[in-house]
């Protein structure tokens, strides 16, 4: 298994599966993060992602993907505002985890501005407040525009939200023409609690954490709801401006009190690295008391002359770092190991804890990753245990204290069989390392009841079918009724109700389940459809499911390995659903030309080829893709030209894109033929250079490659 093995020890093939993975990871647990508002994994898991996958690329650079994390700023935009592009793009910042790092940082700042060591570095050391970021415009001193950061290029508006905010002025004096300040929106502890309660009383969903609450409470398609909502605002940076309110960090902090925001009072400006970390200790020893949660400080250079000089890497200022607080821990008792299973059957032991506060909220479950993390920590039902949190997911165990082990306790004995379906539970061999796979796998497939409600979530998801309105609960509720067992059964549900209306005269859908009843264990049917209006919409986005794009379906069948830049690869080479299944059967039946072909396509290696072949190699995949295939019909993927001035050439883009996004960029160009990549070598035909670029355009530069800008590019591709 690639996934924990030494970067070095990575062969291309299983780094490029590897930067593949890890992008859709990333993109998830992003989407989940900015976009749902609930976080999937914990800030430490989502950092360790982010240094393995910059790890593989450094070591690979000729692998970096074009939808690699490393150049992509949280989620984009959720489809509910609309889209607002942001006038200077919303950067995020780097991390510090130890003073280490921070004094590193200092000497970089001082390298690249060929600073002496006399010469002292003023820095602002502010509280990094845990909100969420938006940027408010003002034109002529009016409040006229107020956007979250979505993915740093494009935001939503959400201006009448914002304008609800007591602490956000609607007019200010003396302001430039325009002036666009940033700052994090927030709600305070007490008001949090507060207002759980209140949710509580109501019956309603009460929020994981104050950052959770104030992005869903901002986030309401409906402001009236927002007004009512205890949301606060601390100003500390800005965006475009039509005249510089000052020359350094802290002096634009003053004339934002000044114009009535609230500024960070344990904002301080330092001239040493000492008194900057002294002052990151003293920040560090108020975190508990403080009204807010905080979850770092950041350290910014105070002279706006250098921050100039300074500039940006892709996606983070060079002149301003995040310093992280250590992650919260709390001792506590592990009452239980329980296994989850997931959709590729992976078992998960999940750790049932004495609830305990960690960092102000309460935790009481805990990942323990797999089976070898279990026995490296000898962990045991019974134990005292040090649990962690580092964000707000996911928390784990770190630490079982052996020397408070109850007399008797008995080392946990790992399944080898699926606690769910009783199928063999084993870890597969990886054929070219010859090691065991980390991950222990249930291998029922989908007669495996938790894998086939897993996969079924999956095909549902906003990425894959993007069946609006059924969700994971529904989803749970539908199969456990035996109403929707596989992908193909959503698609004949609403006749099924009509024939049973007709029948007995009744739209109770608990009765057109898709078989006769079984067993029918705790049958529930959710609130959520029971009005006819509810259910209306759902029929409707399950029709609109029927004709998506090949890329989609392939992709939302859940097979390992295969995600969503697999799926299009093959989508575009097999064309139909009929061809993708022609090659499945091919490739199950030992067909070697035909892998070999596969093989042939750029992006697609061995450990692609060979789950395929082992999902159609099952019977029962092979017949539930059939019954699905009966149901839909995919449209054809966008076509992509053969002619034209790009058409089969390789394009790299850099620097920054005036008139298009990145993703538009790659995405037209894909259309018209061109091949994207995300480094340049001797293989690269075209690089589009925009203001900023650096050593793509200087090695482009070296090796030949043609160069244009973003106007000669739009007008060679017709488009200026
Ligand atoms: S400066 C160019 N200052 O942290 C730098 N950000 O990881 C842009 N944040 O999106 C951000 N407190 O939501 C800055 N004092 C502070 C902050 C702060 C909280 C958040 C903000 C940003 C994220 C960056």
């Amino acid at each position: 298994m690639s996934e924990t093995k030494d970067v070095k020890a990575l062969s291309p093939e299983e780094a490029a599966d590897e930067l593949e993975r890890l992008s859709g990871l990333m993109a998830e647990a992003d989407s989940a993060y900015y976009t749902d508002d609930a976080p999937v994994m914990s800030d430490a898991e989502y950092d360790a992602l982010r240094a393995r996958n910059a790890a593989i690329e450094e070591a690979f650079p000729q692998l970096v993907r074009a939808d690699s994390p490393s150049v992509r700023i949280g989620a984009a935009p959720s489809s509910r505002f609309a889209k607002v592009r942001h006038a200077e793009p919303m950067l995020s910042l780097d991390n510090a985890f130890s003073d280490e790092d921070m004094g590193e940082f200092v000497a970089r700042v001082r390298r690249f501005l060929g600073l002496s060591e006399d010469e002292t570095v003023a820095l602002t050391v502010e509280p990094k407040i845990d909100g969420l970021s938006a940027n408010l415009r003002y034109e002529s001193g009016r409040f006229v525009l107020g956007t979250t950061r979505g993915d740093g290029m494009v935001g939503e508006d959400i201006t009448r939200n914002l304008a609800t905010l007591d602490e956000i002025p609607k007019e200010i004096e003396g302001a430039p023409d325009v002036l666009e300040v940033r700052g994090e929106v927030y709600m305070t502890k007490p008001d949090f609690a507060a207002m759980n309660e209140r949710l509580e009383k109501a019956g309603e969903k009460l929020f994981a954490n104050p950052r959770n609450a104030a992005a869903g409470s901002l986030r309401q398609k409906d402001a009236d709801i927002t007004a009512e909502r205890p949301l606060r605002f601390f100003a500390y940076g800005w965006g475009e401006v039509s005249e510089p309110l000052a020359e350094t960090q802290r002096d634009w902090l003053e004339r934002f009190a000044a114009m009535g925001f609230p500024v960070n009072d344990l904002t301080e400006r330092t001239v040493t690295l000492e008194a900057a970390l002294s002052h990151y200790r003293t920040i560090e020893e108020q975190r508990a008391s403080l009204p807010y949660d905080i979850d770092g400080v950041v350290y910014k250079v105070d002279r706006l002359d250098w921050q100039r000089r300074l500039g940006t890497i892709t996606r983070t200022p060079r002149w301003a770092i995040a310093h992280k607080f250590p992650a919260e821990r709390a001792q506590t008792v592990l009452e239980a190991i329980d296994i989850q299973v997931g959709r590729t059957g992976a078992l998960t032991p999940l750790a049932r804890l004495t609830p305990v506060t960690v960092g102000g909220v309460v935790v009481s479950n805990a990942t323990l990753h797999n089976q070898d993390e279990i026995e490296r920590l000898d962990a045991r039902v019974g134990d005292t245990v040090i649990v962690q949190r580092a964000g707000d997911v996911i928390p784990q165990i770190v630490e079982v204290l052996k020397d408070k082990r109850p007399k008797g306790s008995e080392a946990f004995v790992f399944p080898d069989h699926c606690p769910v379906c009783g199928a063999e539970a084993v870890r597969e061999m990886n054929p070219r390392t010859g090691e065991p796979d980390v991950v222990r796998r249930c291998t029922g497939g989908l007669t495996c009841p938790a894998q086939a409600v897993e996969r079924l979530k999956h095909f549902v998801s906003r990425r894959a079918m993007d069946i609006d309105g059924v969700g994971e609960r529904q989803v749970e509720d539908w199969f456990r009724a035996h109403i929707v067992r596989e992908p193909a059964d959503l698609f004949t549900l609403q006749k099924r109700q009509e024939e049973e209306t007709e029948v007995h005269g009744t739209s109770d859908l608990r009765r057109y389940r898709r078989k006769p009843a079984t067993k029918t264990r705790g049958e529930v049917w959710t609130d959520e459809v029971t009005n006819a209006t509810a259910l209306a919409n759902v029929y409707a986005s399950i029709e609109a499911a029927r004709t998506r794009p090949l890329d989609r379906l392939i992709f939302a069948l859940g097979i390992r390995h295969v995600g969503e830049i697999t799926g299009r690869l093959l989508a575009r080479r097999y064309e139909s659903a009929e061809g993708f299944v022609a090659l499945g059967e091919a490739l199950s039946a030992g067909d070697e030309a035909v892998r070999e072909q596969l093989l042939d396509i750029d992006g697609i290696g061995e450990t692609v080829a060979d789950a395929l072949a082992a999902f159609f190699h099952e019977d029962h995949n092979r017949a539930a893709l059939a019954r699905l295939l009966a149901e839909v019909d995919p449209a054809p993927l966008e076509a992509v030209s053969d002619e034209g001035p790009v058409a089969g050439k390789t394009v790299v883009f850099t620097g920054k894109l005036e008139k298009m996004t990145r993703d538009e960029a790659k995405a037209r160009a894909v259309a018209l033929g061109a091949k994207v990549s995300g480094s340049v070598s001797a293989k690269t035909d075209i690089l589009v250079a925009g203001p900023g670029a650096g050593s793509k355009l200087k090695k482009a530069e070296e090796l030949g490659v043609q160069v244009m800008s973003e106007d000669a590019w739009l007008e060679t591709v017709g488009a200026a």
